[in-house]
């Protein structure tokens, strides 16, 4: 079966920009968030807090909250690597955080300078810092379904991973097919990993790129499977500095175009959101990828 309802977790502000080699002003950074919330969507990740020199589009993190207007009906997740990262949040009254680790070797190295072992070292005082201070936390684990230096990844490394962060005291953990090679079949079989390791579906997330195409049929996988929480980026912008041949994001119209179809709610205002879409791709000077928004737009 299907759930009734199924929280979209956006990442378009952070993951769908972070990418972006001009810099998008921190106004239209604003403006971006605000038009995703008016356009129904509750929880928005909306930046990181990370090494300038490392994500440069996201050097104005700080600024971008503080242009927020907060409301207890919404959530702003930012990207928090370590200690010094949670600093920066915490002054700027960050409520929520998502620390990032990678199944493989080769992703934690160039992703975060740090071994695998280093990286959840780095990440262990973050969480249990951010705990105490009553953040909410949420891991990301990436490279789930296959590496672009390692080639395939074992479903065992991810598991092991994922539970060394749920161990940490980390609420939610979403499952990045960073590349975007999975397909439904694998999907299923690694949340039944998880789900076998104790990391039930009311924790997991899934979050998919559409590099081959597969992204929606492996959120349909997932929903089948029991997850209710799938990450999306508007228009389906994005991809990762550090991970080669990652492309776009699944796009939020695309699943919220499959889901009211299944009768599944959401909460957005699709027409809202491709018109958001649309005026982002305006910004940075090119068409959505997104399918949905392509085919929504007038003429
Ligand atoms: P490092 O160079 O090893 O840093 O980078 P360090 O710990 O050696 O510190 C060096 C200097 O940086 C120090 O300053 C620190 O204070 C400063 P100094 O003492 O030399 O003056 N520093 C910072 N400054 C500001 N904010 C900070 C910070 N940390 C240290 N947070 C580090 C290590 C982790 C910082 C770096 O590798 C980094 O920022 N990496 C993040 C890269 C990134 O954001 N990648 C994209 C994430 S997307 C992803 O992972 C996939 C995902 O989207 C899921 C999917 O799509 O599948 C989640
Ligand atoms: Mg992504």
């Amino acid at each position: 079966g299907l759930p009734e309802r199924v929280t979209i977790y956006e990442v378009g502000p952070r993951d769908g920009l972070q990418n972006e080699k001009a810099i998008v002003p921190v106004a239209d950074k604003a403006e971006f968030v605000v038009r995703l919330a008016d356009a129904g969507l509750r929880t928005i990740e909306t930046t990181s807090f990370v090494h300038p020199r490392w994500v440069p589009q996201l050097a104005d993190a700080g600024e971008l909250l503080d242009a927020l207007s907060r409301s207890p009906h919404l959530r702003y997740p930012v990207l928090v690597p370590n200690e010094r990262g949670l600093d920066r949040a915490l002054d700027h009254g960050v409520a929520e955080i998502a620390v990032f680790a990678s199944a493989t070797e080769s992703f934690a190295r160039r992703n975060l300078n740090r071994t695998l072992d280093e990286s959840l070292a780095m990440f262990a005082p973050v969480v249990e810092r951010a705990r105490a201070e009553g953040l909410w936390v949420r891991a990301y684990v990436s490279m789930v379904c296959g590496d672009p230096w390692e080639g395939d990844v074992p479903i065992e490394q991810v598991v092991s991973v994922a539970t060394r962060m749920m161990d940490m005291g980390c609420s939610q953990l979403s499952l990045g097919d960073t590349i975007g090679v999975g397909t439904p079949g694998q999907v299923t079989a690694l949340i039944e990993a998880m789900v076998a390791a104790g990391v039930g579906t009311g924790r997991l997330a899934v979050h998919f790129h559409d590099t081959y195409g597969q992204a929606l049929a492996n959120t349909l996988a997932a929903l089948r499977a029991g997850v209710t929480t799938v990450d999306a980026s508007a228009g389906g912008i994005g991809g990762c500095p550090y991970a080669e041949s990652a492309t776009g994001n699944l796009a939020t119209e695309d699943l919220v175009w499959m889901l009211d179809g299944l009768g599944v709610e959401t909460g957005v205002d699709l027409a809202k959101l491709a018109a958001t879409s649309r005026w982002m791709a305006g910004r940075l000077g090119r068409p959505s990828p997104s399918r949905v928004v392509q085919a929504l737009s007038p003429g």
